[in-house]
């Protein structure tokens, strides 16, 4: 590996817009993936594997993929949001019928730990699912903290831009999935930047530019097929003209941080209660009586960021694999 990419561990639920973060990342030259890890949330963990595995060998993604989490830390699982992502997680558009092939020996949390310790202050985790494999691999090893260069997350919803939540009025989907671990991957002594609703939820593919896409090669091709009931969610649900980009503007933090505005702050995530999976920021420069948030390193979060921008250089990748 060159001295200036970053390594990246690809923490997924595919998950439509996995899919096309995957396929983003397989267009940035500046970065190199080293493991895409799986986990329950948008469909169980055999079926997100399994399209882990379809998505990197139909696009020449050279990665192994390692299975992690079945369930989350300590809540029940959650039913799988069928109506988002289909029963198949890549939007029943009868692409993943009949394959099958299986996942890399080991489990996601352990691989995790042995790529950190093995490449000290090189690894970006980019997590855009719930954050249990994450928490296993702290568990496992906290020592890691110190090693990563960077965990992005696409997660939580802070109410900057005036939006909380998508799983609940107050609670984004990957946190809530697992508030117990996000609250834990937000607590730890290593970096964290966290990309959330406030940000993804403007993020917006519109119908036109899919459909270009779509003309522009086999991935745009794909995408379009995989997301006409995604797309079609949206506007029904959220009057939008298109897909929220949610994982890739994650994604594209990683190589076009300058289009973000941050917030910097510990995090906290309530864990019980009718705002379970809430993601709450106390900002630095705010003061209170003891709290919750005291002792607790700062994390930062984007509070807004260049829409458009993160738009184009979706469609940019996308164009560029053909
Ligand atoms: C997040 O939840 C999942 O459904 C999406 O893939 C994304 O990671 C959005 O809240
Ligand atoms: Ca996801």
């Amino acid at each position: 590996m060159a001295d200036t990419e970053t390594l990246v561990v690809f923490d997924t639920d595919p998950g439509i817009d996995d899919a096309m973060a995957l396929l983003f990342l397989k267009a940035q030259p500046s970065l190199k993936l080293a493991a895409v890890t799986t986990v329950f949330g948008n469909a169980e963990t055999d079926i997100t594997t399994r399209n882990a595995l379809y998505l990197t060998q139909r696009f020449g993604i050279d990665a192994p993929v390692y299975a992690g989490a079945t369930q989350p830390l300590t809540i029940a699982r959650r039913p799988a949001p069928t109506f988002i992502h289909g029963n198949d997680g890549l939007g029943d558009a009868d692409v993943v019928n009949g394959f099958s092939a299986k996942p890399a020996e080991g489990h996601a949390a352990e691989r995790i730990v042995e790529i950190v310790r093995a490449n000290p202050g090189r690894v970006t985790i980019l997590a855009v699912a719930p954050l249990t494999n994450l928490a296993l691999a702290l568990q496992r090893d906290p020592g890691i903290a110190t090693l990563v260069k960077d965990v992005v997350i696409m997660g939580g919803a802070f109410a900057w831009g005036g939006r909380r939540g998508n799983a609940t009025p107050v609670a984004e989907a990957n946190v809530h999935n697992d508030p117990h671990a996000a609250d834990m991957v937000f607590t730890a002594a290593w970096p964290v930047t966290a990309i959330g609703l406030d940000v993804t939820s403007h993020c917006v593919a519109n119908h036109d530019d899919a459909a270009d896409l779509a003309e522009s090669g086999e991935a745009g091709r794909f995408l379009w097929d995989i997301s006409r009931g995604y797309e079609e969610l949206y506007r029904r649900r959220n009057q939008l003209d298109g897909c929220c980009l949610h994982d890739v503007a994650a994604a594209a933090y990683l190589v076009a941080p300058e289009l973000f505005t941050l917030r910097s702050g510990p995090v906290r995530v309530v864990t019980e209660g009718i705002a379970i999976g809430q993601s709450i920021q106390k900002l630095d420069e705010h003061t209170f009586g003891p709290n919750a948030w005291d002792g607790h390193p700062s994390k930062l979060v984007a509070a807004n960021a260049d829409f458009a921008g993160v738009v184009e250089s979706y469609k940019t990748a996308v164009r560029s694999l053909g």
